[in-house]
């Protein structure tokens, strides 16, 4: 008898328990946001970071009457560390979406988790094309590397640059930045006389560029990750390839705006294609990057920036339309949200989960005293070259 009573206490226990779990899960709307915070990419996860809070001061810190809760890991880049946090966020800490993923293999490596536990995983910075079709439950807001390879080989090959050798990190993006720079220029009638790979951590530029020299083409067309484009440039000038006229040519990521000034004069002149500068002419841009500016110590904002601020609104907006119930029904109020970012206008396609946006030409000037990526042309509503097989 008493060990029936016993028995009933606990599991009434047990009950009260797990409704005062419900009750705070209902009460709160929890953001798991994993970056790297620490590392060679530490920029990414600062960048990011900072872009979220700022969209949450803009926004309000409550979404369909639940409080929403920001939790910030540092996975310090390393694929393993970031899974395992995943599961910890999504087990331990029952948040609705993951968010952020600074690098390729860290989104891939967390794929399985989103599928599994049918959480939304919000790409805001990793750029290789096929890491969508990686999980049925991951969504895009940053770019992909084929959007930017290919509007970059249309420019080259009609601006007299016909001969490209291609230096890319050995890597997801940089494979795609190779592969898609290269099918396109070959059928713009261009020429791709080597493709070069460098690791993606702790590369030594100096081999690869005397070998860029040796093959004197037109231009070198280069992917590197956000936050490593500075030794890269310097090395690019020390070595005297822009004295021998070769152009330096690329994706975005290499004249990144959080290090852009600091790179001096090599970088002036150079011409990327991208889908943000801090320097887009618009409103809406102009509003973004100065509040990011006050909020962070004047630090400008960057194409990864951008991705985490978009990431937020399309979490706030599709937590808004289910009344902030995850799962599935979280990721379908994601799909297909068009609207305005700092970058211009942008839309998540409904069938890829993946972002369409502007891809816009832009050459490095100084604009008071300073190096922006000022945009001249522009490329509209670029859907991920990657999905259209
Ligand atoms: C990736 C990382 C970057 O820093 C970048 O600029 C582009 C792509 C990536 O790992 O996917």
């Amino acid at each position: 008898m008493n060990k029936r009573r016993l028995l009933v206490a606990s599991v009434l226990s047990g009950l009260a328990l797990t409704s005062m779990g419900a009750m705070a899960q209902t009460d709160t709307f929890k953001i798991g946001l994993i970056l790297p915070m620490t590392g060679p990419f530490a920029s990414t996860g600062k960048q990011i970071e900072a872009a979220a809070r700022l969209y949450m001061a803009q926004n309000g810190s409550t979404v369909a009457g639940k409080k929403v809760e920001l939790i910030v890991k540092d996975d310090t880049s390393a694929p393993d560390v970031t899974k395992r946090i995943a599961q910890e966020l999504v087990v331990n800490d029952k948040v609705s979406v993951l968010a952020g993923f600074g690098l390729t293999p860290l989104a891939l490596a967390t794929a399985p988790i989103a599928t599994q536990s049918k959480t939304p995983l919000v790409v805001m910075a990793a750029a290789t094309s096929s890491i969508t079709e990686a999980s049925p439950f991951i969504v895009r807001t940053s770019f992909t590397l084929p959007q930017a390879a290919v509007a970059m080989a249309d420019w080259a090959a009609s601006n007299q640059i016909k001969k490209v050798v291609t230096l890319v990190s050995d890597y997801g993006p940089g494979i795609d930045a190779e592969k898609y720079f290269k099918d396109r220029l070959l059928l713009n009638g261009g020429q791709v006389l080597d493709t070069l790979r460098v690791p993606m951590r702790n590369p030594d530029f100096a081999p690869f560029l005397q070998k860029v020299r040796d093959l004197k083409p037109d231009a070198v067309y280069v992917f590197v990750p956000s936050g490593i484009g500075a030794p890269l440039m310097k090395q690019f000038a020390e070595r005297g390839l822009d004295k021998a006229g070769i152009k330096l040519i690329g994706t975005g990521d290499i004249t990144d705006d959080d290090i852009l000034n600091g790179m001096g004069d090599v970088a002036n002149g150079v011409v990327t294609a991208h889908h943000y500068s801090a320097s887009h002419n618009s409103p809406l841009n102009k509003k973004f990057v100065e509040a990011f500016g006050k909020a962070n110590n004047g630090l400008r904002p960057n194409f990864m920036a951008v991705g985490g601020y978009d990431g937020m609104r399309v979490i706030y907006e599709a937590a808004k339309a289910t009344k902030g119930a995850g799962g599935q029904a979280l990721l379908d109020a994601m799909k297909g949200q068009i609207f305005e970012s700092p970058r211009g206008p942008m839309f998540i396609d409904a069938q890829t989960r993946d972002v369409v946006h502007n891809i816009y030409i832009r050459k490095v000037e100084k604009v008071n005293g300073q190096l922006y990526n000022q945009e001249f042309a522009t490329i509209k509503d670029v859907k991920d070259p990657g999905k259209a097989k």
